[in-house]
């Protein structure tokens, strides 16, 4: 019994200081990027979260500073016109009343730094968000010897592929020899070959937001 109780107590010292944490991070206005990370051609959206009062307007600005010549728009609550556009608004971008911005079709040059200035009924605020707009990885391709290596010879794979992060190797089957040697970004691969290094080599490019494999490349050491 009384173990159930201390128990409860527990909980309810627990609900209490998550509660306290809840109001402290209610009070920190912030962009979120909705997803996380943009992909060209997609769209995002800069969430405002934080603001709790009445939004009586808000500007937005693409740029180092809040000049005019880097403004996007300025939305004005209860207005019946369309947000008022500035230098640097163009078709895909929508405003919503509560400070939010969407961009559609997303360019690289729509990366960069935006601000929001928003004005509620009882102070003004800018809160600043830094967009990235990523590619996805190309299929990566292998190429190789031109003619049939023979034992001992030094055979180079090269991974051919853009915007990766990461580059992997893998073989079919079995692993990697131990004495293959990786250039610094792991693009090319290369193997003093032995009789068992033959087999299906792939090379693997991903980053944030995409993951491609390469068509399988054969390795066939000649027997002598
Ligand atoms: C603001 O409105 C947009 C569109 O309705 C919505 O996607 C977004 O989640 C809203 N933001 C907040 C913080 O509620
Ligand atoms: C981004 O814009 C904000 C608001 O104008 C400014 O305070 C901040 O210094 C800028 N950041 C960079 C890295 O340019
Ligand atoms: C924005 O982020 C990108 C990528 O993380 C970085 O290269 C760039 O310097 C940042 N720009 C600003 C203004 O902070
Ligand atoms: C390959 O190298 C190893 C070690 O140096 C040697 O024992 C072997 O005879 C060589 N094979 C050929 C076909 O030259
Ligand atoms: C290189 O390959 C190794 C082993 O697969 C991996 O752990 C590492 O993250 C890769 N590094 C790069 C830059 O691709």
């Amino acid at each position: 019994m009384y173990l159930q109780i201390h128990h409860f107590s527990h909980c309810v010292l627990l609900a209490v200081l998550l509660g306290l944490a809840v109001d402290v991070t209610s009070g920190q206005r912030s962009i979120q990027l909705i997803p996380q990370y943009p992909v060209i051609n997609g769209a995002v959206t800069l969430r405002v979260t934080g603001i709790t009062e009445e939004i009586v307007s808000f500007s937005w600005f693409k740029g180092p500073n809040t000049n005019a010549q880097y403004q996007i728009l300025t939305y004005i609550a209860g207005s019946s016109n369309p947000p008022l556009t500035g230098l640097q608004y163009n078709p895909r971008i929508t405003a919503f009343s509560n400070g939010s911005l969407q961009i559609k079709d997303l360019q690289i040059t729509d990366g960069g730094n935006y601000t929001v200035k928003i004005q509620t009924v009882k102070a003004a605020h800018d809160i600043f968000v830094n967009l990235s707009v990523y590619e996805p990885v190309t299929k990566p391709k292998i190429t190789g010897p031109t003619t049939q290596p023979k034992e001992n010879d030094t055979v180079t794979l090269t991974c051919d592929t853009s915007k990766a992060t990461t580059i992997r190797w893998i073989r079919r089957s079995a692993g990697i020899s131990s004495e293959a040697k990786l250039s610094g970004d792991n693009k090319t691969l290369t193997i003093i070959v032995k009789r068992g290094d033959s087999g299906e080599y792939r090379c693997e490019a991903e980053n944030l937001v995409s993951k491609e494999s390469s068509d399988p490349y054969k390795v066939s050491v000649a027997c002598e």
